[in-house]
């Protein structure tokens, strides 16, 4: 029986090794894989124009949403809330610092970029305190601009083009000032891949 005991535990350690070697070639070449085109693939939702639902239920509005503020949405939402909890769904809304022209009472004030880091597809938010004012990744620290979505440092910033650019969605307002999000085309040359990145319009 003991003996049983041991061959098992000898087992399950080799597989656990194996385990961490696949893991090691997989970050190994990690840099150099177009991962956003293994992600789940929006294309296979409806992605039609949605409001911007905000945590709480709420749609967001221009006349309401704060400076220099970032919330967590849902896009596309499918209405089931295991669904809707995938990364590739999660985006930050930022309404921009007052420097960055936030206080503009129309779309330019605000921006949508996918929270999956560029890098290894950890969770990034918006940091809004003096002296940051930046996305930043809490698993190895590449900061994004908001203005753009473009990595600044870290690992992602590293990262060859698209894949050092968040892909975003673009918003609409109506006369009320609440806001909608517009279809998006998930393509590297307009709204970007989530997980695999975003060409920044020629300037
Ligand atoms: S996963 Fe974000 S910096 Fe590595």
């Amino acid at each position: 029986m003991l003996e049983q005991g041991s061959n098992r535990s000898a087992l399950s350690r080799r597989d656990f090794l194996k385990l961490m070697s696949a893991g090691g070639i997989a970050l190994a070449f990690a840099p150099f894989v177009q991962w956003g085109k293994y992600m789940p693939n929006p294309k296979g939702d409806i992605l039609g124009k949605a409001p911007v639902i905000i945590p709480g239920g709420t749609h967001a509005n221009i006349h309401t949403f704060p400076l220099n503020h970032a919330e967590v949405i849902t896009y596309p939402s499918t209405g089931d809330i295991v669904l809707d909890e995938e990364a590739f769904r999660k985006w930050q809304l930022i309404r921009l610092p007052e420097e960055f022209g936030g206080s503009a009472k129309d779309v330019s004030a605000f921006r949508v970029y996918s929270m999956v880091c560029l890098h290894l597809w950890c969770l990034w938010k918006y940091w809004p305190q003096e002296g940051q004012k930046k996305g930043q990744c809490p698993c190895h620290a590449s900061t994004y601009d908001p203005i753009t979505g473009r990595a600044t440092s870290g690992p992602a910033a590293l990262q060859a083009a698209p894949s050092n650019v968040l892909p975003r969605l673009d918003l609409e307002a109506d006369a009320d000032g609440y806001l909608w999000i517009t279809p998006p085309k998930f393509e590297t040359r307009a709204n970007g891949i989530v997980g695999y990145g975003r060409f920044l319009p020629a300037a």
